[in-house]
């Protein structure tokens, strides 16, 4: 018998539209596969510096800490967290989701007394809840926000939550993960003192690098720390060192990732940051009006749906599973399931960087309403098209 190891490898082609990865294009790939150079050599440097200047345009800022740590979006989580906060260090963590619950469990790793603000699961933070419950707590040294919960597809009003963050004196950390390359991330406009992300979502590259910015009220509580940073690998000094400065050996970079995620931000910037976040709108719209026409309920709070991720209640009566495994299987498309308090509840549909186009959206309800009918449920054929056709058809005169 031949091991499978001794084939070749061939991934399927899929459509990804879970919550990411996202597809790559080929330009992308294309850019993974040239020539690996030394993490020292001066070429690799103006790499380097190409990427940041691209990040800093994504990011509204003018931060020159900004750059990719060599991880996927967790580690980005870690690196905000082991930088910003020491032991014993008062942060309050704003969660209405998964990531929120994620974030407030690396802060308590961190040795942080974790204060923690809970928000009902499809509605985004509230800011005079913020402010009320930041009266409770005087003198933190950082409240944590997720900007897009991909775990319930909603949006929060960061410029606003970052104001009242700054009226108690902290530092406000937030997640853009989901998205930054998706909808407006500003980071200066809106006084973000950290905000990280990853690529493998809106910005089109394969997961492994996660782009992270600080600002300089940020950098200099990072660098007038007392205690050294747990963690040697996220230790920002560092990296500062090694992406802004002298250059020196910190880590191996990861080489071709860095082409990648540069490949990616040169598509986004011939694309133009606003029309890549319409592009994101139009085809959320899309979907939004179609999953209705199916009869699906949308889980997230009218007024604050987020554009690349959608999510959805699975009908009753209906598998969750074996939707989206015959999906995958027949139809080559990916969703994602439910995590923490949805799991089994709803779907996720990621419409994120190069899957973010209409083609998705038409293939993904053609195909739930094949299967949904054959599972039983009542489906009016070709409704939940129009719908969607209508939204996208209608889109740019709204
Ligand atoms: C909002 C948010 N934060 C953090 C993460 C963690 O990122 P990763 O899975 O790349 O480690 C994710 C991943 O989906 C996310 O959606």
């Amino acid at each position: 018998m031949t091991s499978s190891y001794m084939t070749e490898l061939q991934p399927p082609q899929k459509v990804l539209l879970g919550p990411g990865p996202s597809t790559v294009h080929p330009r992308v790939l294309a850019a993974m596969a040239t020539p690996v150079m030394g993490h020292l050599d001066p070429a690799f440097f103006q790499v380097m510096d190409d990427v940041c200047e691209m990040l800093r345009q994504v990011y509204h800022t003018n931060n020159k800490m900004t750059v990719p740590i060599s991880s996927t979006g967790t580690g980005a989580m870690e690196t905000a967290c082991a930088n910003v906060i020491e032991r014993g260090d008062g942060v309050l963590i704003a969660r209405n989701g998964y990531f929120g619950i994620r974030l407030g469990d690396i802060a308590e790793r961190c040795g942080a007394t974790v204060h923690l603000m809970d928000t009902p699961w499809g509605k985004p933070v509230d800011p005079n809840m913020l402010r009320d419950e930041l009266k409770k707590h005087p003198g933190l040294k950082a409240v944590g926000v997720v900007h897009a919960e991909t775990s319930t597809g909603v949006i929060s009003e960061v410029k606003e939550l970052v104001d009242v963050i700054h009226e108690a004196g902290a530092l406000a950390i937030v997640d853009a993960v989901t998205s930054l390359g998706g909808h407006d991330v500003r980071m200066d406009d809106w006084g973000i003192d950290v905000c990280y992300s990853a690529t493998q979502k809106c910005l089109g590259a394969p997961p492994g690098l996660a782009p992270i910015s600080l600002s300089e009220a940020a950098m200099d509580v990072v660098v007038k720390r007392e205690s050294k940073v747990q963690s040697f690998y996220f230790n920002l000094k560092d990296l500062e060192s090694y992406w802004n400065q002298t250059r020196a050996y910190h880590h191996t970079s990861p080489i071709n990732m860095t082409y990648a995620l540069r490949e990616s931000l040169r598509m986004m910037m011939e694309e133009g940051l606003e029309n890549r976040i319409q592009r994101h709108a139009k085809v959320a719209a899309g979907l939004r009006a179609g999953v209705e026409a199916l009869g699906l309920k949308l889980l997230a709070e009218d007024g604050a749906r987020l554009n690349p991720l959608t999510t959805m209640s699975v009908p009753d009566g209906i598998e969750d599973a074996k939707v989206r495994r015959t999906l995958l299987n027949e139809y080559d498309i990916e969703i994602g399931g439910g995590l923490g308090e949805f799991a089994g509840k709803a779907w996720r549909v990621g419409l994120m960087g190069e899957s973010a186009r209409e083609r998705n959206v038409f293939a993904l309800l053609s195909a739930l309403e094949t299967i949904l009918s054959k599972e039983g449920y009542e489906v009016a054929f070709g409704a939940s098209l129009s719908a969607a056709q209508r939204a996208i058809a209608t889109f740019d005169k709204d």
